[in-house]
């Protein structure tokens, strides 16, 4: 299982990553957004071994192919997070710290209903702006050409980007393999290319994500079995209680949660377990989620709704 040494999970690091340390050496960076079975990544990490690249992917099964992939190639390079870009962008790098961004053929989320799913949805542009160095470069290319004028009047109208004419039918080094099936399908490409001329803010909600514990007197354990299915909304922050399982001398119980933060979507644990005379409610070690505001309030607030006051 070697193969396994390119995947991290930082989801107990603290943010932004110390990247040198992660690498051994501190480099030049360069990110690819959903690097599918890494052709493109692979490419670029051979070609330049002298850069840091990460890669970062939402589908395991193309995570492992990428993985077998660069361990083959004797690979060095390389780090992948399994995150969604858009956050993983954001909260993992600190300002002016990565020279270029790679997305490949994204999904264009096509549907008005669906735009929230597109990479490039939300504070992307601005993400683009805070993280990439001055002069940073970005590049897009899709084989949809409605989403490519979409991306290029969103990134131009921002005035942080000098923008170049879109490529039609650029043809680089290496093809991806969404770009085959399209261009076998006789389709078009265009490549956008955009230099960072200003930086952006943008607000980073995992930052300084301190750890989590509730100390209270008395469970009401009525009240834990309650709240299965309710759903607790504040702001941007959405938590739900999916299931509550209890041991058999009820000193443990653990709650299964789905939380999210603007749409950025987490499954963690929460744990209520008895000590000599209090209770502590925490987040379970078992599945990490990154402390963002929803993943902190929903132990909070469940201390709050079982405690028997
Ligand atoms: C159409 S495929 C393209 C794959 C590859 N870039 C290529 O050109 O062959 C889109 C990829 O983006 C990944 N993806 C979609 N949304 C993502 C997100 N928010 N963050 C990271 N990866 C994402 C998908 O899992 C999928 O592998």
């Amino acid at each position: 299982m070697e193969w396994l040494r390119y995947h991290i999970k930082p989801e107990r690091e603290e943010l932004p990553l110390d990247w040198g340390k992660i690498f051994g050496r501190e480099s030049e960076m360069r990110v690819e957004i959903g690097f599918g079975n890494g052709e493109f990544l692979l490419h670029q990490a051979r070609k330049m071994p002298e850069v840091n690249f990460i890669g970062f992917e939402l589908s395991i099964t193309s995570f492992v192919k990428a993985q077998k992939k660069f361990y083959r190639y004797g690979v060095e390079n390389v780090r992948l997070v399994m995150i969604d870009g858009r956050f993983g962008l954001r909260e993992l790098f600190p300002n002016d710290s990565v020279s270029h961004v790679y997305i490949n053929f994204p999904c264009p989320w096509s549907k008005k209903k669906h735009e929230g799913r597109r990479i490039t949805h939300g504070d992307f542009v601005e993400t683009l702006a805070a993280v990439l160095k001055s002069d940073g470069v970005f590049e897009l290319m899709t084989d949809n050409r409605q989403y490519s004028q979409e991306v290029y009047d969103k990134i131009l109208s921002s005035g942080l980007f000098r923008v170049f004419p879109v490529m039609v039918d650029k043809r680089r080094e290496v093809q991806t393999r969404y770009e085959k099936k399209w261009l076998s399908m006789g389709r078009h490409t265009y490549l956008i290319r955009a230099e960072k001329v200003r930086s952006a803010t943008v607000e980073r909600i995992a930052w300084g994500g301190e750890d989590v514990h509730q100390k209270i007197d008395f469970l009401d354990s009525g009240k834990l079995k309650l709240l299965v299915g309710k759903v607790f909304k504040s702001g941007k922050k959405v938590f739900v209680v999916k299931e509550v399982f209890s041991s058999s001398n009820e000193n443990t119980h653990l709650l299964k949660i789905v939380s999210s933060d603007g749409g950025f979507e987490q499954h963690y644990n929460i744990l209520v377990e008895k000590h000599r005379d209090f209770w502590i409610v925490k987040l379970d070690n078992t599945c990490q989620p990154y402390r963002t505001p929803s993943v902190k309030w929903s132990v909070r607030e469940i201390s709050k709704k079982i405690s028997l006051t």
